[in-house]
């Protein structure tokens, strides 16, 4: 089966493609390596340097595939900020390009990567029925796909499940980069020797989900009865302070001013994905951070 993953050559869609090599599908990878790198491309995938906002090269790229996992996006929140135009021409635009290019091409389903940061803060644990509120232009842009796509199965009857991500931990997550993580960033200070920059106060929590079971909850949307582009949480249903992480990791630590535009306490309610999906996590952060350390 043809199946489409753009933004392949980023830290989940990597991942992903290579689950999807491994079981045997026929996958093309679409992304234009500014963020992604070409090593991280399954040597099995067909890949494109393209660029989501180039609608024309979508539109023969998705010619006969049966399903498109959309994970290409520009995620760093704080340039968002910056720059909300750009982030957008690619966040929002290059989204409704794959859509287009899905929709041209008789695609029966796209699975969206979507984001936690379409909530801002919320009583916790947060639920999928709780009213959005983003904090940054980037979380805005999230949600803006996600109307994107249950608007073209109203409209058109593309199948799609938008998939709102926690904060998503594992191999290949770069500490230099993209944007910041917590997890690469500590273990990268501790094996130079230098103490763990906490930021602001370390009282922040985040909902860390292993890339593993992303890659299974794309998987399990995929192959889903679902097809009206809601919304569901993928996280671990846990939250965990900066500080604990610093401690799970061990070493000294030194404090760097809090940023703004982003959420203080995140927590998944992943009830609906249990449900509706049949998915739930299965690497804890202490499994997950034990073996990166090892790595
Ligand atoms: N990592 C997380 O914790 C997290 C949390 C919530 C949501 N997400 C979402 O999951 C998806 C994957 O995130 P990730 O962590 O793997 O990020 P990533 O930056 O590693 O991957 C994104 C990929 O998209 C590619 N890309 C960017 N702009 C492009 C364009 N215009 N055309 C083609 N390709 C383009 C980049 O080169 C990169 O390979 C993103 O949509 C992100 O918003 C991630």
């Amino acid at each position: 089966m043809k199946l489409v993953v753009t933004g392949g050559a980023g830290f989940i869609g990597s991942h992903l493609a290579d689950k999807l090599v491994a079981l045997g599908h026929e996958v093309v990878v679409v992304d234009n390596l500014m963020l992604g790198r070409k090593e991280f491309v399954n040597k099995k995938a067909k890949f494109f340097k393209v660029d989501i906002r180039d609608l024309k090269k979508l539109n023969k790229i998705f010619a006969g595939a049966e399903a498109v996992f959309h994970l290409a996006a520009d995620p760093r929140l704080q340039v968002s900020i910056e720059d909300p135009a750009s982030t957008h021409e690619i966040n929002v635009t290059g989204t409704l390009n794959v859509l287009i290019a899905a929709k041209n091409n008789n695609v029966k389903k796209v699975i969206f990567s979507s984001s936690c940061a379409v909530y801002g803060n919320q009583p916790l644990p947060i639920k999928e029925t709780a009213v959005p509120q983003p904090l940054s232009p980037y979380g805005l842009h999230k949600l803006i796909g996600e109307q994107y796509f249950s608007l073209f199965y109203k409209l058109f009857n593309i199948g799609s499940v938008c998939l709102r991500y926690f904060n998503v931990f594992g191999p290949r997550k770069l500490a230099t980069g993209a944007y910041p993580m917590v997890i690469p960033i500590f273990l990268d200070q501790r094996k130079r020797g230098q103490a763990m920059t906490v930021v602001g106060d370390g009282e922040a929590t985040r909902d860390y989900i292993h890339v593993s079971d992303v890659v299974e909850a794309n998987i399990k949307a995929w192959q889903s009865s679902i097809i009206d582009g809601r919304a569901i949480n993928i996280g671990s249903g846990r939250q965990v302070s900066v500080n604990e992480i610093a401690r799970f990791i061990t070493g000294p630590t030194t404090n760097l001013p809090a940023r703004p535009g982003e959420m203080r306490n995140i927590e998944a309610d992943i009830s609906l994905a249990k449900q509706w999906l049949n998915w739930q996590p299965t690497v804890t952060l202490e499994q997950g951070i034990a073996e990166l350390k090892n790595n």
